[in-house]
């Protein structure tokens, strides 16, 4: 796949390294998204922890129905910069979070029937109206890692049917599950008809029901249909407004990381070590773990020219694995990294003081793009005394 030349002017432009964002795949994800709004009369929500990129919340801030934030920080966050509703679960609170919270948040969701009991009482007196919410823990694994599966046996997130009540505590208006991994709606399908077995006496008892995220919506092969018919099908069953809160799908495709090669060494392969860092810079490559599609590579072997790509870090992990090219790389030359606008710039760190790529944005349809921030010592000193 070559890339269309206005970008490929943008790429050789800018900083490097840089999280480069284009502002025209954003607005396509953003429309696919309004559309399953339209067709099925549900609600969204931004999932900050996946894209906190505020310098384009102007332009989400239209196609959404607010965020849903993890903790008081994302949460101020997504009341200054987007706006509208503020839903905020995390699997315990502090004591002291809990003024912030009630002033910040219009839906609290609980992680346990104890953090309920504790806090919910004194968040309606804060804020009259806020609504509370339980997160449910269906026991339907749908996850493809552990590490990303809620439902695994021990796990910490959500309440099991057994332990819920017979009855909801009247403060509570809601339900809240997050399952789904980077799934088509399928998997909801399935986690849904797990909700309605296990849970089934208390789904008349809410007004509104949050499907939580992992939704893969904006992916060409997701079924929207399936995922339109499914949340129409349980309003209608029950009566309830439906929240969904993709973080990933709203960012999906819409960014890269922009990054060049600094040396050449050989050690049983050809290495080129780069000015980025997979730990630091792209972790849930080590995470998750997963492979970053590269612009003009391919698969060790697949092409003349394989290098192992390394960052900059002293970890000797700090390898984003092996590639192939059509020519042999030099120092000087930019590697593109697909898929870079999310789940990056929210976990990224300055691991031995490499400096944060620089965020850039771009209009790649308007041949236009400006530097929306730079790192500087600052921002590495001030996190550490
Ligand atoms: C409670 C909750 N909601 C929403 C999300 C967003 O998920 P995704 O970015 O996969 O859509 C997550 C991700 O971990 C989550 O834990």
């Amino acid at each position: 796949m070559e890339r269309d030349t206005t970008l490929n002017n943008i790429v050789h432009q800018v900083p490097s390294p840089c999280y480069l964002v284009d502002t025209a795949l954003l607005r396509r994800n953003l429309e696919m998204l309004q559309q399953v709004k339209r067709r099925s009369d549900c609600k969204i929500l931004l999932a900050l922890k996946a894209f906190s990129m505020w310098g384009v919340f102007d332009l989400i801030k239209p196609y959404l129905d607010g965020t849903c934030a993890s903790s008081i920080n994302e949460a101020r966050l997504g009341a200054q910069e987007i706006g509208g509703e503020v839903h905020v679960f995390c699997p315990a609170w502090q004591d002291r979070e809990i003024e912030p919270l009630g002033q910040l948040a219009d839906h609290v969701i609980f992680n346990s029937l104890a953090q309920f009991e504790r806090f919910g009482k004194t968040l309606l007196v804060i804020n009259r109206g806020i609504q509370l919410g339980l997160r449910i823990n269906p026991a339907h694994s749908e996850a493809p890692a552990a590490l990303y599966d809620p439902c695994a046996p021990g796990s910490h997130l959500g309440i099991l049917a057994q332990d819920m009540p017979r009855k909801l505590p009247g403060e509570i208006t809601g339900l809240h599950f997050h399952t789904l991994c980077e799934q088509n709606s399928d998997a909801l399908e399935r986690t849904l008809a797990a909700v309605e077995k296990n849970f089934g006496p208390y789904l008349e008892q809410v007004q509104w029901f949050n499907f939580g995220g992992g939704h893969h919506i904006t992916r060409d092969d997701y079924n929207i249909d399936l995922l339109c018919q499914l949340v129409s099908g349980f309003k209608d069953r029950y009566g309830v407004e439906i929240y969904l809160e993709p973080g990933e799908a709203v960012a999906l495709n819409t960014g890269y990381l922009i990054a060049t090669v600094l040396d050449i060494v050989h050690n049983q392969i050809d290495i080129a070590i780069l000015d980025t860092s997979a730990t630091a810079h792209m972790p849930d490559v080590l995470e998750m773990p997963y492979r970053p599609n590269i612009e003009g590579a391919g698969k060790p072997g697949e092409r003349p020219y394989t290098f192992r790509l390394a960052g900059r870090t002293c970890l000797a992990g700090d390898v984003i694995g092996d590639y192939s090219f059509d020519h042999p790389l030099k120092p000087g030359e930019r590697l593109i990294f697909h898929d870079m606008a999310h789940y990056t710039m929210v976990k990224n760190t300055t691991f031995n003081g490499i400096p944060l790529p620089d965020i850039v944005i771009c209009d790649s349809t308007g041949n236009t793009f400006h530097i929306q921030r730079k790192f500087n010592y600052d921002d590495f000193k001030m996190r550490l005394s």
